[in-house]
């Protein structure tokens, strides 16, 4: 089916390039305007190689199906969020204004507008993003259901266990936000895996900035934190001793920070660096956390361009 629009696609653009070069080499004869030679060099190019017309029109065919499923603002990639709400108590059926309070930080903190950014240490200033990528919040799907705790099995993400199969997840980042319970505050899916239970889950506790949001998980980093993951993050210590987070402009720290810490901690690892305790992929309260690097950045961008596994999001 896919195919078949394809090629007629093709054979539209086919018929129609050839149109433009007829018109084209007889206004060209005329030469009175000035003007831009490309579409007569084009036409010329066309002439003499034949097959260049199909590798337009190969360009044409991506460019189309880029443009209808990617949402570029200001050539920017902007994230359509679907927010799966899963509920038992009427607490747990947050509020769309807790919703929208995430919303609002995800677009603050991976824009370098988040009000704390500005308390990077002078040390960091060199490497603080602003990651420019933008969220909007594509629907709300509420669901009652009669699970205490739902655990860190992807139960919530599947309808045979009471929950709600993402939407469209290879286009739209999907949140489940229940109660997760064993102290975890959120976790996410790694790019690679499968659609099906693509996207992050997150405490209701510990979503936003106001409703039921809780101290000191109360200013929407969880999500921040999780959506980092989701775009291939890894902790800042790596998960081991003085582990690597494939990243080069991140010092390397010891273990985890909780809490927040005091300024500045020293990594007892080769070099011994002033750990990036700020960086929004530690384990500090959300207070703590305030910063993305150049290089979680680029990690992050990679994803998004042609061929990267997040393409179909973006450019
Ligand atoms: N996956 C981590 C956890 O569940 C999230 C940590 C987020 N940290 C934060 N301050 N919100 O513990
Ligand atoms: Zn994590
Ligand atoms: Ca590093």
């Amino acid at each position: 089916m896919k195919k078949i629009l394809l090629s007629a696609v093709a054979l539209l653009m086919l018929f129609s390039c050839q149109n433009e070069t007829t018109e084209i080499t007889q206004s060209a004869d005329a030469v009175t305007k000035r003007g831009c030679a490309s579409q007569e060099v084009l036409a010329a190019q066309m002439k003499a190689d034949p097959t260049l017309a199909l590798r337009m029109n190969e360009i044409e065919a991506l460019t189309q199906k880029t443009m209808s499923t990617a949402r570029l603002v200001n050539g920017k990639v902007q994230i359509p969020v679907v927010v799966n709400v899963l509920y038992r108590t009427t607490a747990e059926n947050i509020s769309l204004a807790q919703i929208q309070s995430q919303i609002d930080v995800l677009n603050k903190d991976f824009n370098a507008a988040n009000s704390d950014f500005n308390s990077v240490p002078a040390l960091f200033s060199g490497v603080k993003a602003n990651v420019g990528i933008s969220f909007v919040l594509d629907q709300v799907i509420r669901k009652s259901t009669t699970k205490t705790s739902w655990g860190t099995t992807d139960t919530m993400k599947k309808t045979t266990y009471g929950g709600l199969a993402p939407t469209s997840p290879t286009t739209k980042l999907n949140l489940w936000i229940c109660t997760i319970g064993g102290g975890i505050l959120g976790y996410a899916q790694f790019p690679g895996g499968s659609s099906s239970t693509d996207g992050v889950a997150i405490d209701s506790k510990y979503l936003g900035t106001t409703g039921t949001a809780i101290y000191p998980y109360n200013l929407g980093r969880t999500a921040t934190h999780e959506v980092g993951h989701w775009m291939n993050l890894r902790h800042i210590w790596g998960d081991a001793t003085c582990g690597s987070d494939l990243v080069s402009d991140t010092p390397t720290h010891n273990t985890a920070n909780y809490g927040v810490p005091a300024y500045p901690h020293y990594s007892t690892c080769s070099g011994t660096p002033v750990e990036m305790t700020m960086n929004y992929m530690d384990y500090t309260d959300d207070r703590g956390m305030y910063m993305f690097s150049n290089g979680q950045k680029s990690r992050m961008a990679a994803l998004f361009v042609s061929g990267g596994s997040r393409a179909s999001f973006g450019i």
